[in-house]
């Protein structure tokens, strides 16, 4: 049965997955990039931005896992972009320039009603005003038999959680402090809603933490 997956999900020791004061010149908030840092080094990451090389190690085939078998994703808002507020114009198509790296169908949570964006290379954003229930059921729709990756940010991950539809989250564990910023666990009692941890494996920048509901 097709899966709801969080894959590559960075989390500093403390707790934080992204920095303070996200703006254009900080996508991941203030020091948040220290959190991927681990991803920053693969070979993945570089073929995403049409860079030879990279390291081929276990951080590297954590990140490729995340991409095997994804239909649809879902973002929020403030992983799309730094836009807030009803959008000024179209003219904001995301971070990732005109190829984006999802070639699939990609559904946006946002308060803010757009019309679809089809960019180069297969993916076409879709922006969801109705809640995250329905751009699951629109998101599942597209993906067929594959599965959804939620790909952040931490609100849309934490809602996710929160309402026990996540059957897998893998956490890239980075062994730093950021002090504040987005709290991926604040509140959140994920032992109550049925989460364990089932494995760990230690890669070259970071830790993977594999999580299931039971
Ligand atoms: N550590 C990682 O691996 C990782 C991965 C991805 C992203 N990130 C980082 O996470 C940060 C973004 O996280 P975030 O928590 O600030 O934001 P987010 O989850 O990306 O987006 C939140 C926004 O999405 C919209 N939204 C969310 N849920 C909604 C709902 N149920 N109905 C309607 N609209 C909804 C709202 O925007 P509006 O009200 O404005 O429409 C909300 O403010 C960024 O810095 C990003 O780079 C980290």
């Amino acid at each position: 049965m097709a899966k709801l997956r969080v894959q590559s999900f960075g989390v500093s020791l403390d707790g934080y997955s992204a920095g303070p004061n996200q703006d254009l010149q900080h996508p991941l908030g203030v020091n948040g990039l220290e959190v991927m840092e681990w991803f920053l080094h693969t070979r993945v990451w570089r073929d995403m931005h049409g860079q030879g090389g990279g390291e081929t190690g276990v951080d590297n085939a954590m990140a490729e896992q995340g991409f095997n078998g994804i239909g649809a994703w879902i973002l929020g808002r403030n992983m799309f972009g730094p836009v807030r507020g009803p959008w000024p114009d179209e003219s904001w198509k995301g971070w990732w320039g005109e190829e984006p790296p999802y070639h699939v169908p990609a559904f946006v949570l946002t308060h803010y009603a757009r019309a679809p964006l089809k960019m180069k290379g297969g993916t076409t954003f879709h922006f969801v005003t109705d809640g995250i229930h329905a751009a699951l059921d629109q998101a599942k729709a597209a993906a067929g038999d594959r599965d959804v990756r939620v790909g952040g940010g931490v609100g849309t991950v934490r809602q996710y959680l929160q309402a026990r539809l996540i059957d897998e989250l893998h956490l890239a564990v980075r062994p730093v402090l950021l002090g504040g910023g987005e709290a991926l666990f604040a509140g959140l009692d994920l032992r109550a809603l049925g989460y364990e941890c089932v494995k760990s494996v230690a890669g070259e920048r970071a830790t993977h933490m594999f999580l299931r509901k039971r």
